[in-house]
């Protein structure tokens, strides 16, 4: 008999709900909240506000999509944590009321865990190579820059990670330098496309072990671009592609070298990449290089696993479903992840 989870995410600016059929995602039903963008970051209390108001559309839709009936679940699946706490507490009240409701299990599940699991998803008829443990994976997102040594669904152990600030707050904050909007990401990336990554040249940081540290590379930036600007005021917009094209180059040789530094350390050469930054064209590039460089054997998510989704929490529920790991009714949100180091 099939198992059908229902995966509801709420951790930060995305509210989303996610139906599976056994591993097979059935529904990725994810609402982003346009209203962060004025602000140039996300605004806890608005987050959780718009939460509020997007859940149960969310989850009609993720059902409705899925074509299924609510009496067909066998779990409720939700982000416990980390992230913002006012949006955790949205899903997981939700999750809790909608579990007893129906008289199914609850599941609680890692944010982290979840973006590396999503690996492990399929979409109907589109079937997708799944790492082979132990692997390596790189989880790149606006709140966490981390290579995790994966040697089974449950055993992760955080091997690498930034001392300071995540690879997606250094694309952010760079954007932001630049006057781009935001999240700053994805319009990087874009302009990257046409400008030429050697043409400006910052610094990699010198950082012991396999940890990252990205706070230096935001001053180089703020202090490069304040210098070009006493020299020509129009040196951003005129200079805007190569600009972003040269940081997407540092920010992706910073993260490849000690990934590659991983690989060599523990003779693993399964490499996956996971989180909002896995995204990045400069990114998924390089990492599929490794195959031929490095005789990696990568696996890098589709587009719509890479940021915030709830197919990602459904399908770490499933493992859990299958393992009888289940949550009681007291289970509250965490803002630190249960990864170890
Ligand atoms: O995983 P995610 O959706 O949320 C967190 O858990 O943080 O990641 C969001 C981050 C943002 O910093 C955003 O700028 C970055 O992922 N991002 C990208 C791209 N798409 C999203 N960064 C670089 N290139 C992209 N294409
Ligand atoms: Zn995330």
């Amino acid at each position: 008999m099939s198992t059908y989870i229902l995966g509801i995410e709420s951790s930060c600016d995305d509210t989303s709900a996610s139906v599976i059929k056994d591993n097979i995602i059935l529904s990725n039903i994810i609402a982003n909240q346009k209203v962060h963008h004025k602000y140039g970051g996300v605004v806890p209390e608005l987050a959780s506000r718009s939460h509020q108001q997007n859940i149960i559309p969310v989850i009609h839709s993720a059902l409705m999509e899925a074509n299924i009936n609510k009496n067909q679940l066998h779990a409720i699946a939700f982000t416990r944590g980390p992230g913002l706490l006012g949006s955790l507490l949205v899903g997981t009240s939700f999750a809790k009321s909608f579990a007893m409701g129906l008289k199914i299990p609850l599941i609680e599940i890692d944010h982290l865990q979840a973006h590396i699991l999503a690996h492990f998803a399929q979409k109907p008829n589109q079937p997708k190579d799944t790492p082979n443990f132990p692997f390596l994976c790189l989880t790149v997102s606006g709140g966490h820059t981390q290579i995790v040594r994966v040697d089974s669904y449950f055993q992760m152990q955080i091997i690498g990670q930034t001392i300071d600030d995540a690879a997606g707050e250094a694309f952010d904050k760079s954007a932001k330098i630049m006057g781009l909007p935001y999240p700053g990401g994805p319009v990087i990336d874009k302009l990257a496309k046409s400008g030429d990554p050697n043409r400006f040249v910052f610094p990699i940081p010198q950082i012991p072990n396999l940890d990252y540290s990205f706070s230096g590379l935001k001053t180089s930036i703020l202090y490069f671009l304040r210098d070009q600007l006493k020299l020509d005021n129009d040196f951003i917009e005129k200079n805007k592609n190569h600009i972003a094209a040269s940081i997407q180059h540092t920010i992706v040789k910073i993260l490849l070298k000690k990934l590659v530094k991983a690989s060599e350390s523990t003779g693993i050469k399964e490499i996956a990449i996971a989180g909002g930054v896995s995204a990045n064209s400069g990114l998924r590039t390089a990492i599929k290089n490794g195959e031929k460089e490095y005789s990696w054997k990568t696996y890098i998510p589709n587009f719509e696993f890479t940021t915030d989704n709830a197919a990602m929490i459904a399908i770490t529920g499933l493992f859990k479903y299958r393992e009888g790991l289940f949550s009681d009714q007291k289970s509250a949100p965490y803002t630190r992840s249960v990864l170890k180091t």
